[in-house]
């Protein structure tokens, strides 16, 4: 949801109903509307859904997240969630102090966010009607480099209604000033269960993060609130902390319709071509990088939207005056397992990949591991002059596929939870792919001089080549 289109309080109502063929089990004996909608979860309610605090709203703000946004030097967007009690939403910002002095008179700026009432019941998962209030604010006329502490709230005086205050960090004015971001494939399964250590332990490793980015399928089902609450509690203050970019993946549709939680709860850039791909397909720019998120499920399976991205990242890249170029999508370009090429795809953005020298492309799907360049033949080089592209294919939750050897592939792994730290130097990107136990997966350095020629430097890892069928008899 954009703060940008309407200044005033936007309230609208979205009712949003999903029937499904696998309804098997009882619905659950429900709270009244009343009395959910007013927040109040009663000892009436024992359903199938045990865990409240995941679903249910109250009036303090929960699902708070920063994203990027076009200009992330002089801005961050921040949506956030309450019960429908709270009708209008507030955030106060501040440049951060040695102590509490920022609370001073005259130090606070106060920005009204957009606010939208909201419902969803899915059904597909026994889960109980919720109604929410989604508030989504951009907070611009930043200075670059700095460090800015905000809240989120109903407006009143008590802190009661009031999310704490987060430590946020604009990016620098210097366009060559070295940034670092973070990278996950699917979380998608067991996300509170078995994803929360994967982005608690990438945080740990990389405190100064400035950004993460999520190559989609974040959750499993598109409509369950409690997938969405579990990746929310998963995060914590670090998706509050550090701005975050997400592509979708297949299981954020359901039968070709996103998710209708998707635009609510994030806040993410609307300078994609196409109505369509709003808020999926977009532009960022970050100090002296260009990121793009294709959304790669519409592509697929719309022609006219194919089209439309086409065409916008032809232009988008054709103007593009950034020293790197990072592309993200769900569908790899090369998958990592037969029966799972995305033919359409390729045929669609390699073209533009090659024609402008992209110099990542950052996917997920595949739940595998696997990393290398277009013209590698697996001979095990470590330098590489003129590379091209580097690929990379990850996963972050426990769901695990199988795959097999490609030429393509400098490493690839199975049945291993990974994140990505990049780092990004006026010269250099280095890239670190690691583990749960912080173990070194994979790694490259890729340069690029003032010509725009580029040597990739392949890295010994720590960690020799997983496979699944060294842990588990299942394919
Ligand atoms: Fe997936």
């Amino acid at each position: 949801m954009s703060a940008m289109k309407s200044k005033g309080c936007f309230v609208g109502a979205l009712v949003v109903l999903f029937t499904f063929s696998c309804k098997s089990k009882s619905q659950p004996n429900a709270v009244t509307l009343q009395e959910q909608g007013h927040g109040h979860v009663h000892d009436s309610y024992h359903g199938d859904v045990p865990a409240h605090k995941l679903i249910f709203p109250s009036k303090v703000p929960d699902r708070i997240i920063a994203n990027l946004t076009e200009d992330p030097s002089h801005s961050f967007a921040v949506n956030w969630r309450t019960d429908q009690r709270v009708q209008q939403g507030f955030v106060e910002i501040a440049k951060e102090t040695h102590g509490p002095d920022f609370l001073l008179e005259g130090q606070r700026k106060r920005i009204m966010a957009t606010t939208l009432t909201f419902e969803n019941e899915n059904t597909r998962d026994n889960e109980p009607l919720v109604k929410a209030a989604y508030h989504a604010a951009l907070i611009d006329g930043l200075e670059a480099g700095t460090t800015y502490v905000y809240r989120v709230g109903d407006g009143t005086e008590s802190d009661v209604a009031w999310s704490e205050w987060f430590q946020i960090e604009t990016a620098s004015a210097d366009a060559n000033e070295s940034f670092g971001f973070i990278y996950f494939g699917d979380a998608q399964n067991n996300v509170k269960s078995m994803w929360s250590r994967v982005i608690r332990k990438s945080y740990q490793m990389m405190p100064k993060v400035d950004f993460m980015l999520h190559a989609g399928d974040l959750i499993n089902h598109s409509e369950a609130n409690l997938e969405w609450g579990e990746w929310f509690y998963s995060g914590g203050y670090i998706h509050a902390s550090v701005p975050s970019i997400m592509t979708p993946g297949n299981h954020e549709y359901h039968d070709g319709t996103l998710s209708s939680l998707w635009k609510p709860q994030f806040n993410l850039p609307e300078n994609g071509p196409i109505d369509a791909v709003r808020e999926t397909c977009y532009a960022v720019d970050y100090q002296n990088m260009k990121l793009i998120s294709i959304d790669a499920i519409s592509l697929q399976r719309d022609e006219a939207s194919k089209a439309a991205q086409v065409k916008w990242l032809d232009s988008v890249l054709a103007t593009n005056t950034k020293k790197w170029t990072t592309l993200t999508m769900h569908y790899p370009i090369y998958s990592t397992a037969e029966g799972r090429d995305n033919t359409v795809l390729r045929e669609a953005i390699k073209p533009l990949i090659d024609k402008y020298g992209v110099d990542l492309v950052l996917q997920g799907h595949d739940h595998t591991y696997a990393r290398g360049y277009d013209r590698n033949k697996g001979q095990g080089l470590t330098v590489v002059e003129d590379a091209g592209t580097v690929y990379a294919v990850s996963v972050s939750g426990p769901k695990m596929y199988t795959s097999q050897d490609r030429d393509w592939m400098v490493k690839r792994g199975e049945f291993t939870q990974l994140f990505q730290i990049i780092t990004v130097t006026q010269d250099t990107i280095h890239y670190g792919s690691y583990t749960p136990l912080g173990g070194l997966y994979d790694a490259f350095d890729l340069i690029k001089d003032a010509k725009g020629n580029k040597t990739l430097i392949n890295k010994d890892a720590e960690i020799p080549t997983r496979f699944k069928t060294d842990f588990s008899k299942q394919e």
